[in-house]
C-alpha cells in the first residue's frame, strides 16, 4: 500500500518563548520532529514522507534534512495551508492511494497506533483518530458526531466534521471528543478539497480540520477511532514538553525493564530514545543516559553516573559518580570508578580506573591500573593531543601524563610523576624531586629545643 504521509513541522510554537524552534525541542534525547518521523520510519508501509517546515527548522538542523524529502511552508498560515503546500509539490505522490497528516509536535504517538489507523482505511475513505481528554479545559478541536451517533471505544464511528476550540462561543457545550490531529483519507479527499479550506475563523487560519466536514458534505465517508490520550499530547509550551518528557522517560523505564534490565529505583534513572541496554545489567538510582550510549550485559552502573555517546562491553561497573562523554570505547571487565572522567577514549580489558582521574582522548591497552588522581593532560591551550598507553602499565597515583604520549606495555610510573617523554616497555618512569628529611627540623624551629 502506498501513502502519503505529510508530517507537519512549521510552526515557530509562540507559546515555547524559545528560540529553537517547537518541534527541534528534545524528549528523551532527540527532537520531537525525529522522535515522530522514527516512528514513522517502522511502519510496514511503502510510504512517501514529506515533512513541511520553516526556515528556521531547516536552517537549524541542515543535516537532519539532507536525506529526508521536506517542503517550506513560507508564511504560518495554518495547518491547512501546511498541507496544501505539501499536496502542491513535486513530491506528492497523486498515485498514493491515501495520505495521511500528522504533526510533528506529538512525540508520544507509536507506529502501532499510526498503524491501526491505516488498517482501518479499507473501512472508510477518511478516518480521524480521537480521545475524550481527561482535562477537557485543553484547547483541542472538537469532533463533531449526529446526536444518534454512539462513540464506540473499539469501533469505527461517523462524524461529520471538526471544530476548532477557538471556534466555540463562550456560552455553547463543548463535545468532549477531542481531535488528536491525525487524519488519514483517500488521496484524491486532499487533492479535491485542500483549496477549498477557507480562513474566516476564530484565528483566521486555514485549518486542516475543515476537510472532514467538506469531505462529508461532498459524500465521503468519515469515521473517527479513539486512541490512547497518552500518545497524543500536543506540546506547545515548555509544561507540556516537561509532561511528554515524563511519559517517554516512563515508557522507556518500562521496556528497559520488560527487556530485563534492573532499575533499582527506575524514576531516578533518566534514559535516551536511543539508549540500548544488554542483559543482566543493574541500574542504581539516579542515573542519566545520554545519547547514543549502549551498555554491553552484565554491567552495573552505579549511582549518579553520566553517561553519553559510551559503548561498553560486558560486564563493566561504572561509578558511582562517574561521567563518561562521546565518543569513548569500553571493553570487557572494566572498572570506573568514583570521580572519573572518561572521554573520547577507547579503553582495554581488565582496565582499572578507580578513583579521581580524567582521561581524554586516550588509547589504552588491557590490564592498566591507574592510581587515584592520575590525569592525562590533553589539551595544551590551543590542541588537544593523544596519549597511547600498553597493555599492563602501573600508573602511581597523581600522575600527569602530558600528550602528546606515548607509554609502553608492562610498564611503571612512580607515584607523583609528571611524564613528557616515552616510556619504553619494561620501564619504571619516575620524575619528581628526591626527597629529602632534615634531621630535627621540628624540634629546633617549632618547639624551639636547640
Ligand atoms: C491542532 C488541531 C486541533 C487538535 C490539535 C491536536 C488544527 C487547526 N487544529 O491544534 O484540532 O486538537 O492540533 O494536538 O489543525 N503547523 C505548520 N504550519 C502552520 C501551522 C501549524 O506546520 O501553519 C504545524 C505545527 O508545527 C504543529 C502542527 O502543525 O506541529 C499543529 O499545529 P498547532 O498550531 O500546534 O495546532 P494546535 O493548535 O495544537
Ligand atoms: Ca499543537
Amino acid at each position: 500500500m502506498k501513502v502519503n504521509i505529510i508530517l507537519l513541522a512549521a510552526g515557530m510554537g509562540k507559546r515555547m518563548y524559545s528560540d529553537t524552534p517547537k518541534v527541534l525541542h528534545k524528549v528523551a534525547g532527540v527532537s520531537m520532529l525525529e522522535t515522530v518521523y522514527n516512528q514513522i520510519k517502522k511502519i510496514n508501509i511503502e510510504e512517501n514522507l514529506i515533512t513541511v517546515l520553516s526556515d528556521e527548522v531547516l536552517s537549524s538542523t541542515p543535516e537532519f534534512f539532507k536525506d529526508i524529502s521536506y517542503v517550506i511552508q513560507k508564511n504560518r498560515l495554518g495547518t491547512g495551508d501546511a498541507c496544501k503546500v505539501a499536496i502542491k509539490s513535486d513530491i506528492f505522490n497523486n498515485s498514493a492511494e491515501y495520505t495521511g497528516v500528522l504533526y510533528a509536535d506529538t512525540p508520544l504517538i507509536t507506529s502501532e497506533t499510526i498503524s491501526k489507523i491505516i488498517s482501518l482505511l479499507e473501512k472508510s475513505d477518511l478516518i480521524v483518530g480521537s480521545f475524550v481528554a481527561k482535562d477537557q479545559s485543553q484547547p483541542y478541536g472538537r469532533i463533531l458526531t449526529n446526536a444518534d451517533t454512539k462513540v464506540s471505544e473499539n469501533d469505527l464511528f461517523q462524524i461529520n466534521g471538526i471544530k476548532e476550540f477557538k471556534d466555540f462561543k463562550s456560552t455553547e457545550i463543548k463535545p468532549t471528543l477531542c481531535n488528536s490531529g491525525i487524519i488519514f483519507a483517500k488521496t484524491e479527499i486532499f487533492t479535491a478539497l485542500i483549496d477549498k479550506i477557507q480562513n474566516n475563523n476564530a484565528a483566521n487560519e486555514y485549518y486542516l480540520t475543515d476537510i472532514v466536514q467538506l469531505a462529508s458534505e461532498h459524500g465521503f465517508d468519515c469515521k473517527s477511532v479513539m486512541i490512547n490520550e497518552s500518545e497524543i499530547l500536543g506540546v506547545n509550551s515548555k509544561v507540556e514538553l516537561s509532561i511528554a518528557e515524563n511519559q517517554m522517560q516512563q515508557r522507556l523505564r518500562l521496556k528497559h525493564m520488560q527487556n530485563g534490565v534492573t532499575l533499582i529505583n527506575p524514576e531516578t534513572v533518566f534514559f535516551s530514545q536511543d539508549t540500548e541496554i544488554g542483559k543482566d545489567v543493574i541500574i542504581e538510582p539516579n542515573v542519566f543516559f545520554g545519547t547514543k550510549v549502549k551498555i554491553g550485559n552484565k554491567c552495573t552502573i552505579a549511582s549518579f553516573s553520566y553517561l553519553t555517546g559510551v559503548e561498553t562491553g560486558e560486564s563493566c561497573t561504572i561509578g558511582p559518580f562517574a561521567r563518561i562523554r562521546p565518543n569513548t570505547q569500553l571493553n570487557n571487565n572494566i572498572k570506573i570508578g568514583n570521580f572519573v572522567e572518561v572521554k573520547a577514549s577507547k579503553i582495554g580489558s581488565g582496565t582499572k580506573v578507580s578513583h579521581l582521574t580524567y582521561v581524554g582522548d586516550a588509547d589504552i591497552g588491557e590490564n592498566v591500573n591507574f592510581g587515584a588522581g592520575t590525569i592525562i593532560c590533553n589539551y595544551d591551550g590551543k590542541n588537544k593531543h593523544k596519549t597511547t598507553i600498553g597493555d599492563n602499565v602501573m600508573i602511581g597515583s597523581n600522575s600527569s601524563l602530558i600528550a602528546p604520549i606515548n607509554i609502553e606495555n608492562d610498564t611503571y610510573i612512580g607515584a607523583g610523576s609528571v611524564i613528557t617523554k616515552t616510556v619504553e616497555k619494561f620501564a619504571l618512569a619516575i620524575s619528581r624531586t628526591k626527597q629529602e628529611n632534615i634531621k630535627d627540623w621540628v624540634k629546633r624551629r617549632i618547639y624551639k629545643n636547640n
